[in-house]
Parts: structure tokens; C-alpha cells; sequence
């Protein structure tokens, strides 16, 4: 079957690339620029040696925003803030697997606060460590870089990770780190959902043509 053709293909924006002291005027822009999502990407400066944003900054964001909001969480232990990330706005919320030993319970505590749970892994955590939790979630997010920066060189080596989940599981599977136009088709063509995007999407000149030419997955 070819994946390519028999799936819509959401784009979502990562802010982390946006320039943040404008930051809703910037989710309004990729919104009119017509992307399906905004990627929110939270950092502890422990999970990864990198700090970013907390709910009280989602919280504005999502006043700035009706479209969901996929809040990938790099923090450690983060069954500690779920209700927190949940009350701010977050629609899905993404747990890295190596973030702590619970990785099931903290799964069910992220559906009982109502959102879609997602789970995570770092390139160099094997597709396997996720397999036996791939019943308990919405989306899984493979990390396609080191997560803890924007702007890095995306590894092509990590769609094998999306062939072998799409082969086991129905709901959404989505790359992120370093997907441009020339990048998209081989997420894309492995079975990915969504393309998560932060420098192709806010450092392009022409931002709708950029979401568009991701959706194309780098066609025309
Ligand atoms: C990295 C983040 C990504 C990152 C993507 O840790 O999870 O979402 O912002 O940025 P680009 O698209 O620039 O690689
Ligand atoms: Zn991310």
C-alpha cells in the first residue's frame, strides 16, 4: 500500500522556533497560514539540557488559538503536571518513555484529564520499548533529532521506526525534528501523520507556502 496517498497529512507548527515576544501574534500567523496544529514543546533543562515553557504560557497561548494544541512534554516525571498542562489547554499531551519508570500509569493519568495521550522516544531508544504501550495511546511521536533544540539535521534512519509502528498501530503517528520540504516525503512515505515543524515552518518568508509545500510532503 502506498502510506502517501491514503492519508491527510497534518502539519503542525512547533513555537519553539517563533519569536516569543510576540508569541500569539505568531500562532495566529501559522494559523491563517492553514496548519491543522500548534506543537508546543515543553522543557525541563533535566530531561533535556534546555528550558522552554510552562501551562501558565499555554494558558495565553491558548487564548490566541482555537486549533488543538499537541504539547510534547520533555520533562522529567511528568505525571506531576498533567492536570496543570490539561487545565492550561493542552489537547494532546506526548510523555517521553524515558522519562520515567511509570510509563503506564502515567499514560491513564494523562486520559483522565480528558486529553489524547501520546507517547515518545529519543532516537536512540529502540521501537521496541514502546511497542507494548502502543494499545494505550492516540499518537505517537518519533523524534526524528536529539529532542532539546530546533534547527538540527533530521535522521532519515528513523522512519524505520515509523514503518514498524504504522504496521501495528491506527492512531496517529507524528516526526518531529528537522522536517522540511525536502524531508517530508520520507516521513510521509513511511506512514507518518503528522509533520511537526518549527525553522521550515517560522523562518520561511512565505509561511502558507511552506505549510503547503510540507503538505505536499515537498511535491507541488
Ligand atoms: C526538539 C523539538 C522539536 C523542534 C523541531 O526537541 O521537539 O519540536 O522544535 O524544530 P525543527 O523543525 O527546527 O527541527
Ligand atoms: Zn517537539
Amino acid at each position: 500500500m502506498n502510506a502517501k496517498n491514503s492519508r491527510k497529512i497534518l502539519v503542525a507548527p512547533s513555537i519553539l522556533s517563533a519569536d516569543f515576544s510576540r508569541l500569539a501574534e505568531e500562532i495566529r500567523d501559522v494559523e491563517k497560514a492553514g496548519c491543522d496544529m500548534i506543537h508546543v514543546d515543553v522543557m525541563d533543562g533535566h530531561f533535556v539540557p534546555n528550558l522552554t515553557l510552562g501551562p501558565p504560557v499555554i494558558r495565553w497561548i491558548r487564548k490566541a488559538t482555537h486549533l488543538p494544541l499537541d504539547v510534547h512534554l520533555m520533562i522529567e516525571e511528568p505525571a506531576r503536571y498533567l492536570e496543570n498542562f490539561r487545565k492550561a489547554g493542552a489537547d494532546w499531551i506526548t510523555i517521553h518513555i524515558e522519562a520515567t519508570d511509570r510509563v503506564g500509569e502515567t499514560l491513564e493519568a494523562v486520559k483522565k484529564t480528558g486529553a489524547k495521550a501520546g507517547i515518545s522516544l529519543r532516537p536512540k531508544t529502540p521501537v521496541q520499548k514502546i511497542e507494548g504501550f502502543l494499545l494505550q495511546v492516540d499518537l505517537v511521536l518519533i523524534m526524528s533529532v536529539e529532542p532539546g533544540f530546533g534547527g538540527q539535521a533530521f535522521m532519515p534512519e528513523m522512519m524505520d521506526k515509523v514503518r514498524i509502528v504504522r504496521k501495528k498501530f491506527n492512531g496517529l503517528i507524528s516526526v518531529d525534528g528537522g522536517v522540511n520540504a525536502q524531508t517530508a516525503s520520507q516521513a510521509v512515505n513511511a506512514g507518518t501523520d503528522i509533520l511537526v515543524a518549527g525553522t521550515a515552518i517560522f523562518a520561511a518568508k512565505d509561511r502558507s507556502e511552506a505549510i503547503r509545500q510540507l503538505r505536499a510532503n515537498g511535491g507541488v
